[in-house]
């Protein structure tokens, strides 16, 4: 199996993302590392962690606190609360107890940095939130896209409209300065942005089959969901949800199923409340008008959305 790190702000679709990860053989998870982000209160994020780690069968996978704020800007709330509840599981806590507390002694930038440096094979890294942790682990390294290239995000949007802005994805928008870093730093990145995690529609009708899969999971993940549901229909969508964070791990365990193309890019950094900050800029006029692109970033541009909602429900089964 890959050793993945999650960065990560849960947040129900971050709840549902590392369920997946610990579900599939073909990943280790071995480290969590808490960004702000969907919350600014990083203990109930801690917390969040810690329980969803237990239910899934994972509670020995170390916690690391991250990133409270973002690198260069104020902390402006985009709305998190609404879309996740005040304790970012929609009031529904996972029915499992933490076994055991953060993991202190480091960081959560310092624990990828040495990850990055020591662990052969390098980790896979795998962001479900502002790209802070990222950004502070290669101030700390900047050799970081050398040791641990592979990095997937959740963030960001090409052609479908913004979240928080109508332009910006929130993940981008909620600390704009780090994913600008981590966008112009030379990994392989992969994103998962609005483009296809909005495509990836689960009806209402998928969410409740997975109320009856045989463990504690399913029916958690059902239950949760029905205030992100609630909260996506007041906002003037149809019943159901859209798949955000569970798509960069998608992209990660299925490539078959995404159309991946390669850009040059970077992140607009203009200051809140600009609608343009956190904006993708990506050079997509190709011919002669601009320079083939010898990019390291590969955006996610189409989804195969019944092969996402089979696979997704077939590896949440394998909960404990
Ligand atoms: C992103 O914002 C958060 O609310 C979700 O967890 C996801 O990471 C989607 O824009």
């Amino acid at each position: 199996p890959r050793p993945i790190i999650l960065s990560t702000d849960p947040g129900i679709d971050d709840s549902i993302a590392i369920l997946l990860a610990l579900a599939s053989p073909e990943l280790a998870l071995k480290a969590v590392c808490i960004d702000f982000g969907s919350l600014a209160n990083l203990t109930q994020l801690e917390h969040n962690a810690l329980a969803v780690l237990a239910l899934g069968g994972g509670a020995s996978v170390p916690v690391y606190r991250g990133a409270a704020a973002p690198l260069a800007a104020p902390f402006h709330d985009l709305g998190g609360p609404l879309f996740h509840g005040k304790d970012g599981v929609g009031g529904v806590p996972p029915p499992a107890l933490p076994s055991h507390g953060v993991n202190l002694t480091l960081s959560g930038a310092e624990a990828i940095v040495e990850a990055c440096r020591t662990w052969r094979p390098a980790p896979v890294l795998v962001s479900l939130a502002p790209l802070t942790n990222l950004a502070l682990a290669l101030a700390l390294e900047p050799r970081l896209p050398q040791l641990c290239p592979d990095v997937y995000v959740m963030g960001g949007t090409l052609a479908a409209p913004g979240n928080v802005s109508p332009l910006a994805e929130a993940n981008l928008a909620n600390d704009a300065e780090a994913a600008q870093r981590v966008f112009d730093a030379g990994f392989a990145l992969r994103v998962a942005g609005l483009d296809v995690t909005m495509a990836t529609w689960l009806d209402q009708s998928y969410l409740d089959s997975l109320r009856s899969l045989p463990n504690a999971a399913g029916p958690w993940v059902w239950n949760m969901t029905r205030f992100y549901t609630r909260a996506y229909r007041n906002n003037g969508y149809r019943g159901g949800m859209p798949l955000h964070d569970p798509s960069a791990l998608l992209m990660l365990l299925r490539p078959d199923i995404y159309s991946m193309k390669r850009w040059t890019a970077t992140v607009d950094t203009t200051p809140y409340p600009s609608p343009t900050r956190g904006l993708v800029i990506a050079d997509r006029r190709g011919g002669p008008l601009s320079p083939p692109s010898n990019s390291s970033t590969q955006f996610a541009m189409d989804v195969d959305v019944h092969a996402v909602q089979l696979f997704l429900r077939e590896r949440l089964s394998r909960s404990p």
